[in-house]
């Protein structure tokens, strides 16, 4: 049976969706059906779709007492908007269903993992918070929590561990059918740990070891962890809070961090042989990843940064999206992102131009636009090369936002503090990229409210929000102290 709460959610989204402007949403990105997203939950393939399920209030577009939206999609581009999945309705999550995991069960049921939140008064008055791990079945659109929910409670901590931080499950199957999920806590030296869970039926869990712990050493607490192997290694993500910068690897407060090394199965350690930003930009955090039938590592995230969200526009009706799904591999040391592949069907409206020379600024025909897909090729027009390179983006006669490449210390910058955005938050990162003698490929996936940076096929990204009118579509290059040439290569993206 439906609960009320549940009821309540899907009758208000079924009533007020159809009434939020297109305009408002972007075109090929993963958004909300009404008010609030935040955390990617539950991606993961189920009877051959991809489905996405996410942290979201219908009732605002702030956050609020998390419910679960859904939306799935067959090729990661279009998506569909299905009912909310989950309410908070039940003791043990009355206070939020917060983020979690999903899965296929070998009896064709869907299986959701998520945190239930409870806060009860406590001795002193103040407010004592649980976090537990409960379960939903279902169809793919219709789910029941389970009987025995929480499956994980402060039982299943290893000691040290606070049951008031514990959550985000993140769960997979393993080649011999046995159930695995990570999930986070926070540790008696008030930062955060990454602990492993194994099930033999994806029902009853058991504590199993602690895969990394954060030891203040990349910001405290830690959420939404992810751990999957990749191209010979293993990768842990994780989203830390309160993070401090090391160099420009990292920025401080919250972040996405990927640790990437060994794990030996036997001994359950997990090796770390590097940590890097997962994105370089502004708004970014909470990733999940999965691997698609055909064998591809994908990561999704939110498109957004916890410091960042009071940013929105005035008189909105939804907020929030997820970047584009991206394709992980491992190089080196280094973990590599690319849009998925399946972006390529829906270009058109192609500009094609090689050896273009830019000294100054430049404009170029057809070259504009807000829904896009535009790669550039970037090198020195002489052996004296250039100073800097510019693109600015999203212009108009008041507003801009800049993506900025120096050869010199082979360092790009985005720079949004003049793109009309409503208030004087951080608008700026700068980050080091592979030196190749002024040589740079930057590739720019635009849509409406979103501009996301891939760089060097996928060596480095940057994600940001565009707080900013649709038609602020200008683009023009620039190059100081000196010249450049670059070929262009750019689509506009439409949905038929
Ligand atoms: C991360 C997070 C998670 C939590 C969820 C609540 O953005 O704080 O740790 O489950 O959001 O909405």
């Amino acid at each position: 049976m439906m609960s009320e709460a549940l009821r309540k959610a899907r009758e208000f989204e079924q009533a007020n969706a159809p009434r939020v402007p297109e305009t408002e949403r972007p075109v090929f990105h993963a958004a909300p059906a009404i008010g609030w997203m935040n955390d990617p939950n539950g991606f993961s393939f189920y009877r051959g779709e991809c489905h996405l399920f996410y942290q979201y209030n219908p009732y605002s577009t702030h956050w609020d007492t998390m419910h679960w939206g859904h939306l799935k999609t067959k090729d990661f581009i279009r998506w569909e908007r299905l009912p909310a999945a989950l309410a908070p309705d039940n003791d043990y999550d009355r206070d939020g269903c917060w983020s979690g995991g999903a899965i296929e069960l070998p009896d064709g049921r869907q299986l959701l993992i998520y945190t239930g939140l409870r806060k009860t008064p406590g001795h002193d008055g103040a407010e004592q918070v649980r976090q537990t791990q409960c379960l939903a079945v279902g169809d793919g659109r219709d789910y029941e929590k389970y009987a025995g929910n929480p499956v994980l409670t402060a039982e299943n901590l290893p000691e040290g561990c606070s049951p008031s931080d514990f959550r985000d499950p993140k769960l997979w199957r393993e080649p011999d059918g046995t159930y695995r999920a990570v999930t986070v806590s926070r540790t008696e030296d008030d930062s955060g740990a990454v602990l492993l869970y194994a099930s033999e039926d994806g029902f009853a869990w058991r504590f199993e070891g602690v895969v990394a712990r954060c030891r203040n050493e990349y910001g405290k607490m830690w959420e939404c962890p992810d751990f999957f192997p990749l191209d010979g290694r293993h990768v842990l993500m994780v989203s830390p809070m309160e993070m401090q910068p090391s160099g420009l690897e990292f920025h401080a407060g919250y972040g996405a961090a990927c640790l990437i090394g060994r794990y030996d199965p036997e001994t359950r350690t997990f090796s770390r042989e590097n940590a890097q930003s997962i994105d370089y930009g502004l708004d970014f955090y909470a990733t999940q990843t999965l691997e698609t039938p055909d064998g591809r590592r994908v990561m999704i995230a939110w498109m957004q940064n916890w410091t960042s969200v009071s940013c929105q526009p005035r008189g909105i009706r939804c907020y929030g999206m997820m970047t584009i799904p991206r394709e992980l591999s491992v190089r080196g040391n280094r973990l590599i992102q690319n849009p998925v592949r399946e972006l390529e069907r829906y270009r058109t409206e192609p500009v094609r131009l090689q050896n273009v020379p830019v000294e100054g600024e430049v404009t170029l025909q057809g070259v504009r636009g807000r829904v896009l897909d535009m790669t550039l090729s970037v090198s020195p027009a002489s052996e004296s090369g250039y100073d800097c390179f510019k693109v600015h983006l999203a212009q108009d006669g008041e507003r801009v936002t800049t993506v900025r490449y120096k050869p010199g210390p082979s360092l790009i910058r985005i720079d949004r503090s003049r793109c009309g955005a409503p208030y004087d938050i951080v608008h700026v990162r700068n980050f080091p990229v592979r030196q190749r003698n002024g040589k740079i490929k930057l590739r720019f996936i635009m849509d409406r409210q979103s501009l996301e940076l891939f760089v060097n096929d996928g060596e480095q990204a940057a994600s940001l929000l565009l707080p900013v009118p649709e038609s602020a579509d200008g683009i023009s290059f620039e190059t100081n102290g000196g010249a450049a040439r670059m070929d262009i290569e750019k689509y506009a993206i439409e949905l038929p």
